[in-house]
């Protein structure tokens, strides 16, 4: 049939953020890295040997039981208490966000984000047809001054006010940052007087390089404005497909509801419980950090050699870092010069909410070993020098 009607959301097939140009060194996307990957053989056998009745079953809404229960003691290590009935089980917090979202946000709303914020909560978010109120960040994160002034100023114009705030509180995808504990206390504070509730997305909390662990908005939360959306994508392997969400029993009820995958995946669910019962998912972790921090320390380093026009904050754990170039830059045109060389990157364009200016790049630096980043930053930086020729080519001088 010719001239399908789709809807407005699937008219632009556009490129997906899964699939990479073929050779190229791939620095644009949070993947796992592949020697790393845990080794799940034994779990696997059993989920299928010993629990085929459960594993093999469609499951239940909120998840395994005996999954929920390690989840609510594995946050309980930060500080966060709850108990199995506040976890609801997801297929990766990316499910969990938009299971929020189905739950909370109706066309039109406002939901408060940072600018930039992690690029395919932009993406869940649109789909749900809502207005962003974009916040700018510091290097305590988000800026609460800012914060607080637009939500006067909407209450004072008797303006709809945010329903939700979405944001990365540790090692920010994209731009690295930790939020201090003052900050996260203060947010909590403006959830409660204005009436918003917190997702506070934290998948790389573990994956810290160096520094103190700051306690994680939820554990700070008494009123019940905070749902922490966790997963084990960046701590054991994203193709597991297990995240959660951590909120009020009434809320995860209703989240749990609005499912359509036939109960996310229990044979999955299964593996990950028994890697988080011994203590192999723990052991798993700390060595990631180890060498996620190599990988860390290779691309700051490559871009001092490489790229030193662009302005980096080494993140203190995570998998991203985010470049600031000169302010005429054409961010664009650089990662389409440095995929021509063989290196992709993400034009940070893609991780602002409303409008931005063209000039920032996210990389990851999780997925390829430090020899390579340095030949990609290498490669960033020819094409950042290619661009710049080309442009001061053609300035007309004044
Ligand atoms: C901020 C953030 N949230 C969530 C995820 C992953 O979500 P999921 O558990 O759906 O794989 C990522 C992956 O890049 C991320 O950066």
């Amino acid at each position: 049939m010719s001239g399908y009607r789709y809807a407005r959301r699937a008219e632009i097939l556009g490129a997906s953020v899964y699939d990479h140009a073929p050779g190229a060194i791939v620095l644009s996307s949070g993947l796992a890295y592949p020697p790393h990957l845990p080794d799940v053989v034994r779990e696997a056998m059993e989920a299928a040997r010993d629990h085929a009745p459960q594993t093999l079953q469609y499951g239940p809404l909120m998840g395994l039981d005996d999954l929920r229960d390690e989840i609510a003691s594995f946050v309980g290590e930060d500080g966060v208490k709850c108990t199995r009935d506040n976890v609801l089980v997801t297929y990766g917090a990316k499910s969990a966000l938009d299971l929020a979202c189905r739950v909370f946000a109706e066309p039109g709303d406002r939901i408060i984000v940072t600018r930039p914020t992690y690029m395919t909560a932009l993406q869940i978010l649109r789909t749900h047809q809502v207005a962003f109120l974009d916040v700018g960040q510091d290097s305590e994160g988000l800026d609460a001054d800012e914060l607080e002034s637009k939500l006067e100023r909407l209450a004072k114009n008797g303006e709809r006010m945010p329903k939700l705030l979405f944001d990365v509180p540790d090692f920010h995808n994209p731009t690295g940052i930790t939020m201090s504990k003052a900050r996260r206390q203060r947010l909590v504070a403006l959830a409660e007087r204005f009436g918003f509730i917190i997702l506070e997305d934290d998948p790389y909390r573990r994956v810290r390089f160096e520094g103190d662990p700051v306690p994680p908005i939820k554990s700070i939360d008494e009123a019940g404005v905070v749902i922490a959306l966790g997963t084990v994508s960046k701590i054991l392997a994203p193709g597991l497909r297990v995240g959660w969400a951590i909120g009020a029993k009434e809320i995860v009820d209703r989240m749990a509801m609005q499912k359509a995958d036939g109960g996310s995946n229990p044979f999955a669910q299964r593996i990950v419980c028994d890697l988080m019962r011994g203590n192999k998912m723990a052991r798993h972790i700390d060595e990631l950090a180890i060498e996620m921090r190599l990988h860390r320390d290779a691309m700051v380093e490559s871009f001092a050699e490489f790229l030193p026009d662009a302005k980096v904050r080494a993140p203190q754990g995570g998998y991203f870092l985010w470049a600031e170039l000169p302010e005429a830059t054409d961010a664009e045109a650089v990662t389409a010069r440095a995929l021509e060389l063989g290196v992709e990157v993400s034009d940070g364009r893609v991780c602002f909410p409303n409008a931005s200016s063209g000039n920032h790049l996210r990389l990851a630096y999780s997925f390829v070993d430090a020899g390579t980043i340095r030949k990609g930053v290498k490669a960033l930086g020819q094409a950042y020098d290619d661009w710049k020729e080309t442009a001061d080519a053609s300035s007309v001088p004044i």
